[in-house]
């Protein structure tokens, strides 16, 4: 694709970033980014939840702070409009909690109903986060833990259990934001949010970002409880299989680990946690902040490697 060479544009569409950075001013940047969903639980006010936390998510993940927002939505006429009111309210709920603002958006007739928001964000450009700052020795937090791709196809085949359900709602509802504040504070040298193409995936941009390679203690990383469950038992979404095929070539398996598990890492999340990159003095420092901020799955679950290609080992 052709490029824009704007000397304003910090990381344009083409960088592996997670929203695109544009010089505001000389202390300034704006962060913008966009995402849209097909419905991810029952309820339409959850659901509005979900989508905005999720929109919401790649601003935190750049360290920026949201300003505002615009809704998109994707609306079939068959539908009751009751349902766009209560979708759209859930979002209301989680864009105040951030701080920020609706201030408009754009609805089109669709066959599927589909919500999302294009949000606004600002950062001072010397506190910029990015994917490109992982170096050897780094430890790597991750905020969330997997499991959601695999309990929402639960969900859909009517397999899932209701407290699980509940787990991943809460889950996913749950904004960054606080997350990122811990992450601001300690001073991180990379991060990324985890979402469509799972912890590996999203892990694997990084490395490529930062030219670095990672080693994943497997045992550390955080799991939604009986996901594994539902994995074994096949139901896995296809995203999940693409993202395992599309980091198989460059994953080296070091101890032998359960199939299972190994998918598990791949699984495509929504409204997932933040997986960052911090100097190994101040790895436990960043997980105990998080956890005093009532983010308790937040665990150290490897380390960044040098390596002359990007590539992931699992231990
Ligand atoms: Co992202
Ligand atoms: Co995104």
């Amino acid at each position: 694709m052709p490029t824009f060479d704007d000397p304003n544009i910090i990381l344009g569409y083409e960088a592996l970033g997670d929203a695109g950075v544009y010089v505001l001013d000389e202390r300034r940047a704006l962060v913008q980014t966009v995402d849209v969903l097909t419905p991810i639980a029952d309820d339409p006010y959850v659901f509005g939840q979900i989508a905005a936390a999720n929109s919401l998510s790649d601003v935190y993940a750049m360290g920026a702070r949201p300003l505002t927002a615009l809704n998109v939505v994707g609306f079939p006429t068959k539908l009751d409009l009751s349902i766009l009111e209560k979708l759209i309210k859930g979002s209301i709920e989680k864009v105040k909690e951030a701080g920020a603002v609706i201030i408009g958006g754009h609805t089109i007739k669709d066959q599927e109903l589909k919500y999302g928001l294009a949000v606004t964000g600002i950062v001072d450009r010397d506190k910029i986060v990015s994917t490109t700052g992982a170096r050897p020795g780094d430890g790597l937090v991750l905020t969330k833990p997997l499991g959601t791709g695999i309990v929402s196809t639960a969900l859909k085949a009517g397999r899932a259990s209701p407290q699980t359900v509940k787990e991943i709602n809460a889950l996913m509802t749950q904004l960054n934001h606080s997350a990122s504040q811990c992450m601001l504070e300690v001073g991180v040298n990379a991060c990324t949010d985890i979402t469509g193409f799972g912890l590996l995936g999203h892990l694997l941009q990084m490395l490529m970002a930062s030219n670095v390679g990672a080693r994943i203690l497997v045992e550390e990383v955080p799991l939604v409880s009986r996901a594994l469950e539902y994995a074994r038992a096949g139901l896995v979404p296809g995203g999940t299989k693409k993202n395992f095929e599309y980091v198989q070539p460059y994953t080296k398996v070091l101890n032998k680990i359960d199939p299972v598990l190994h998918t598990l890492l791949c699984d495509a999340q929504t409204s997932g946690g933040l997986l960052m990159a911090v100097t190994e003095e101040k790895a436990g420092d960043l997980v105990d902040l998080l956890h005093r901020h009532d983010i308790l799955s937040a665990r150290l679950i490897g380390h960044v490697i040098a390596s002359k290609s990007p590539s992931i080992e699992l231990k």
